[in-house]
């Protein structure tokens, strides 16, 4: 069969069978904005509720079912009676899907997905004699169009677009599927100091790189700024991605770029990432809940004031940003009542091949944390759950654990 995009839009399509094939096809028929008539004694549990768009008659087949159709699928279950169906279609000159025998039929539905991007949806479908082994082909090629470099920028003008993608804590490995498409679909990409490096060497050479790293202390490009060149680039017809480290909207100000986006007329799309207040920890082997020893945790910045945090060591702390003040945000917990022996533990860099975990009772962590000279990046864990950790044993002092 030769392969042929058809737009369905309008189109009559007449759907004979109510089992799960004909559900299947029917709500892929609707969703290119087909009509769709479906003709059969029963409907299976699919069906139910009937799906907008779909006429429904209650009865075998008629002749006359077909008048006004362009396109017929059958799917009764019954041989004979789907081939009766594709000759009767054929005889008017209709494409016709026979399910229960592909090859019979005049037209045939190819094992398809799609990867959807700002700037359209691009498709892939297969087609063969073997519809296992198209579906298997079909797994791989989108499996790789997500997953694997591979440009799918499109060649002509198209309107410009911003996409917040959250990329992890660091390590290229632990951005989404969607954050893989969206930077292979940007003609831009505008990236934050913690984001994932790695992932600019998989780019192609002409993808536009805005470095708009910020370090503790030091802001090279103010937000502002970030806001204006994201919308700059959008509004000259290019695909922005805003690569943030972890999540863009854990202490991210992920917020306010979507909102000088929204200002200005951007589409903006907001992917979220893995965050490193739950995932720096994991790195660590610090899960941030565990039965038994802690049910829930705060995640706050080491900017913030900490006394109306639960006290309970068995209620797991979360800090970001919190080295250059780690010193007076101990010194609130331990004033608003939480244990100095409480166990904490600083783990820089996480995901990165030179992380480093500092472990010690609350009471001491700063001069921990001195002592060894720790540096941002860093997340701050204080709870029970840091004893779960490997670190906590080898480094705590004698005694406190
Ligand atoms: C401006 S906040 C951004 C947080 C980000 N939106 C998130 O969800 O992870 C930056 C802080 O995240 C933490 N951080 C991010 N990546 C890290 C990493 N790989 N290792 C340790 N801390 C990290 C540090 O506390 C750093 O100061």
């Amino acid at each position: 069969m030769f392969s042929l995009a058809v737009d369905l839009r309008g189109v009559d399509v007449l759907a004979v069978g109510g089992g799960p094939v004909s559900a299947r096809r029917i709500r892929a028929f609707l969703a290119e904005g087909a009509r769709v008539t479906c003709v059969a004694p029963v409907l299976c549990g699919d069906l139910h509720p009937l799906p907008d768009g779909v006429t429904w008659h209650e009865r075998e087949l008629v002749d006359s079912d077909l008048d006004g159709v362009r396109l017929v699928h059958t799917a009764t279950g019954d041989h004979e009676v789907d081939a009766r169906v594709a000759a009767l279609a054929t005889e008017r000159g209709l494409w016709c899907v026979n399910a229960s025998a592909v090859q019979e039929g005049t037209a045939a539905v190819p094992a398809r997905a799609q990867v959807d991007t700002p700037s359209g949806v691009v498709s892939v479908a297969v087609t063969s004699s073997d519809p296992v082994r198209s579906v298997q082909l079909r797994n791989r090629i989108a499996h790789d169009l997500r997953t694997q470099p591979a440009d799918l920028r499109p060649r002509r003008a198209h309107s410009g677009w911003v996409a917040l993608v959250g990329g992890g804590p660091g390590d290229a490995g632990l951005l989404t599927a969607r954050a893989l498409t969206l930077l292979h679909t940007a003609d831009v990409v505008v990236i934050d100091r913690l984001a994932p490096q790695a992932v600019l060497e998989t780019l192609d050479p002409d993808v536009i790189v805005v470095d708009v790293g910020k370090s503790t202390g030091h802001h090279p490009v103010p937000q502002t700024e970030i806001n204006r060149i994201l919308v700059e680039h959008a509004r000259a017809g290019l695909g922005v991605v805003r690569l943030k480290g972890g999540d863009p909207f854990v202490l991210g100000r992920g917020g306010e770029e979507r909102e000088a986006c929204e200002a200005a007329g951007v589409p903006c799309e907001v992917v979220p990432g893995i965050t490193s207040a739950l995932s720096v920890p994991l790195a660590a082997g610090i899960p941030v809940t565990h039965r038994g020893v802690s049910k829930g945790f705060s995640v706050v910045s080491g900017h913030e004031e900490l006394p109306w945090l639960p006290i309970a060591s068995a209620h797991t702390v979360v800090i970001l940003m919190g080295v250059s003040t780690l010193r007076q945000s101990v010194a609130d917990l331990v004033a608003a009542g939480r244990d100095p022996l409480c166990p904490a533990a600083i783990i820089e860099r996480g995901w990165l091949p030179d992380q480093r975990v500092t472990c010690a009772p609350l009471g001491e962590l700063a001069d921990a944390a001195e002592t060894a000279g720790v540096r941002a990046p860093a997340v701050v864990v204080i709870g029970d759950v840091v004893t779960l950790g490997p670190d906590w044993t080898e480094n705590v002092p004698a005694g406190t654990s």
